[in-house]
């Protein structure tokens, strides 16, 4: 069994009603940057506050860093794999790659908590950043993404979900952190629902009400579930979703917020790449025809020990920079 000697943080939470995830980028300056760094000891007591008021309902926040604010906040050493998100696709199918230097992920069974964690951490902040993306998503009766499909079923759970998100030896500075790419998807319903069911299970690859998967001798190569099974050496590679339906019926607006963690972003990618370009070329995901990727980001969690202690890293991470500085004056 593999030693994770970092808690993570709060990534395998039990799924929730409710999901607020707020993308903002760092402002220039470097009383921006410390508020920031400061912040992140916060980070855990604030949420332990508004949580304890209600236990129950299983509020949780991760945290995480782009690539450019990694470098900007804490320098060196830095995540082995973390980069600036990859756009895939081209023309009308593109998983484009918006700005997001931090990403919260904030989750519980009521909204009132989530909103209120929101509230403090954006407030704790301040104007060392520009929220440039907010969504409030709700869970939609029996866990259906708003395309009506079942959403989740095939995610990792328990030791499995642990092997599949938990970094390792395998980037030892870090261990206990993970990746998550987050997208925000705008559906064209009207194109979905005058598809017949049948199709539309063609495309998901399972039964729409009874959520089944369907026969393998049936099931499209370029279906949703296809493309983003990925196996290595014959063995599957999973990665945990915890995607939230959102909209605003009186605008037209239907969505998707997709949500991945992983040890590495490599499966991700992979899975951006079957669904956009295709497993091969040209045999891509049909959901894409009717679901457009219009945010990207990718980030860096770090495990909860470490989010503690960003602040006094941060100070090391500084020291070489000091140091040129003094030894140039000598
Ligand atoms: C338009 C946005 C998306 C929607 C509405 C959506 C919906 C679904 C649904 C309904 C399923 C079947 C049930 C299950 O969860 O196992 C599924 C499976 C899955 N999706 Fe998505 N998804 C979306 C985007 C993505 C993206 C961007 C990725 C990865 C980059 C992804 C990765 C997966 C994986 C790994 C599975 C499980 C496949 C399997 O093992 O059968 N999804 N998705």
């Amino acid at each position: 069994m593999p030693d994770f000697p970092s808690e993570p943080q709060a990534v395998h939470s039990p799924t929730t009603r409710h999901a607020i995830f707020i993308v903002a980028t760092l402002n220039p300056g470097a009383a921006a940057a410390e508020t920031v760094r400061g912040w992140c000891a916060d980070v855990a007591a604030l949420t332990r506050t508004v949580g304890t008021r209600s236990p129950q309902q299983n509020l949780s926040c991760v945290c995480a860093f782009g690539s450019d604010a990694w470098d900007a906040l804490f320098g060196q050493p830095r995540p082995a794999s973390l980069h600036p998100f990859r756009v895939f696709g081209d023309g009308a199918r593109v998983a484009v790659s918006t700005p997001g230097d931090l990403l919260l992920h904030i989750r519980a069974d009521s909204m009132d908590l989530c909103f209120e964690l929101a509230t403090l951490l954006v407030n704790g902040l301040g104007d060392a950043v520009t929220v440039v993306d907010e969504v409030h998503g709700f869970r939609y009766f029996d866990r259906r993404a708003i395309i009506g499909f079942v959403d989740g079923t095939e995610n990792p759970e328990g030791r499995e979900a642990v092997d599949f998100t938990v970094i390792g030896d395998e980037d030892a500075e870090f261990s206990g952190g993970s990746y998550v790419l987050v997208q925000k998807y705008l559906h064209d319903m009207a194109g979905w629902n005058a598809l017949t069911v049948e199709n539309q299970e063609g495309i998901i690859g399972r039964h729409k009400l009874s959520n089944v998967e369907l026969d393998d001798d049936i099931k499209p190569a370029s279906s949703h579930s296809a493309l983003t099974t990925l196996e290595e050496n014959g063995q599957e590679v999973k990665i945990l979703r915890d995607n939230m339906p959102f909209g605003r019926p009186g605008v037209g607006e239907f969505g998707t917020y997709f949500i991945g963690y992983a040890r590495s972003p490599a499966p991700i990618e992979q899975m951006l790449e079957n669904m956009f370009v295709g497993r091969p070329a040209g045999n891509y995901d049909r959901l894409l025809d009717y679901s457009r990727a219009v945010t990207g980001s990718l980030f860096f969690v770090p495990s909860a020990e470490l989010l503690e202690s960003l602040e006094t890293r941060a100070a090391v991470a500084q020291v070489p920079q000091e140091a040129a500085t003094s030894s140039s004056m000598t």
